[in-house]
């Protein structure tokens, strides 16, 4: 579809694609944006691309694109497009709204990526995609940019790490924990922060979030999620009989294993996708500011997974989420967010039963799960 600015918005995402694939494209609802760039995209290997439009004045301002490998094609009615064939990429655009659910479907099983537009959350009322997403094996949501592009496939699997990740969540921990480790992983303090205003900061939070919560009544194991440099995991340490900080950044795990030298503490590297644990073998997982720091949704519905494996029956994982909408995740602190409505739908599935729900400030919420 034609409009501002914004609606650039998927070019990421599309010119990603094309330099990763070879085969032929489709655009459903040509736009000032995507339709020049697939048509330069393709110019040189003459490679397949096909443009539908039924808009009368959007098709004049892009019919000039047609040639031997560019077809621009203008449709009465969606319905008489002859799509139900193989594409490699097919870019989903058009209006009315409600149109977009339909040639989503006709395309589920031809199309290596089906490219959606303005998926974000709040759009839902408009374009109902919620009920398509299940004719798909994998979902990548690019939310870095409002509107949100997703890609769909049945056929790639997006939580491969080869699949484009927005921002290196673990390069960027990594140079935040050489730069300062302590300031980025307790904020309260600023630049200066001492090891005594960590620590004692971070026994005050232990104490609150973990020695006087009445659900976690086990002393057993504990996996500290997104451990940091052990703040918390030294006073998990004095409790439990085993203490294990689990991080995506090695240059936090190494700091950690300086400060933290116990028999009970061990530190795990996480790689944002798979946990070196065994199933059903922990207690408590606890995961303090770190899901509303993480980049990407997959990696979020990845580690939910990941954490129900490795705990034990009726085990409890508790963990801090935002639901603050973002415009944009380039800070160092902004994460993907998940009102409570759209996590129930993330852990439900899993396995996982809601045994208490908090509100922690005005934009975060604690979860108790049970396995
Ligand atoms: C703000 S610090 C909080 C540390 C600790 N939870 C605390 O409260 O002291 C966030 C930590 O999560 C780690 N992290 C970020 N994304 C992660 C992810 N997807 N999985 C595991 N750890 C992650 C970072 O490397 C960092 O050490």
């Amino acid at each position: 579809m034609i409009g501002s600015i914004n609606s650039g918005t998927h070019l990421p995402i599309l010119m990603k694609l094309v330099s990763m694939t070879d085969g032929p494209i489709l655009e459903v609802g040509g736009g000032l944006h995507s339709t020049p760039f697939l048509h330069w995209a393709c110019y040189f290997d003459k490679r397949k691309l096909v443009t539908y439009e039924n808009n009368p004045k959007y098709f004049g301002l892009i019919k000039g694109y047609n040639n031997d490998f560019h077809k621009v094609v203008f449709v009465d009615n969606w319905d008489e497009m002859p799509i139900e064939r193989h594409w490699d990429i097919a870019f989903i655009d058009h209006a009315p709204a409600e149109r977009r659910k339909k040639e989503i479907t006709r395309l589920a099983n031809f199309t290596k990526y089906v490219v959606v537009h303005d998926t974000e959350e709040r759009k839902e009322n408009e374009y109902g995609l919620k009920e398509i997403y299940p004719l798909f094996k994998y979902r990548y949501d690019f939310t870095e940019i409002i509107p949100h592009t997703s890609v769909l496939s049945n056929f790639i699997d997006f939580k491969n790490p080869k699949w484009i990740q927005p921002l290196d969540q673990e390069k960027l921990w990594d140079s935040l924990a050489q730069k300062n480790a302590k300031k980025y992983i307790d904020a309260t303090f600023g630049d200066d922060i001492t090891e005594e205003q960590f620590r004692k900061h971070g026994k005050e939070e232990y104490t609150n979030h973990i020695a006087l919560d009445k659900i976690l009544t086990s002393r057993e194991t504990i996996v500290d999620w997104g451990s940091g440099i052990g703040r918390l995991t030294e006073f998990m340490s004095n409790d439990f009989k085993k203490a294990i900080a689990l991080d995506i950044s090695q240059t936090m795990i190494e700091k950690g294993k300086q400060r933290l030298q116990k028999e009970n503490v061990e530190f795990v590297k996480f790689d944002g996708w798979t946990v070196p644990i065994q199933n059903d073998s922990i207690d408590i997982v606890f995961a303090f500011l770190v899901f509303q720091h993480c980049k990407s949704r997959g990696m979020v519905e990845a580690s939910y997974e990941e954490i129900y494996r490795i705990l034990k029956k009726g085990g409890i994982f508790k963990v801090l989420m935002t639901n603050k909408e973002r415009e944009s995740l380039s800070r160092w602190w902004a994460g993907v967010s998940y009102s409570p409505e759209e996590i129930n739908n993330i852990y439900k599935p899993i396995g996982f039963t809601l045994k208490k729900m908090e509100y922690f400030d005005a934009k975060r919420y604690w979860l108790w799960l049970q396995k």
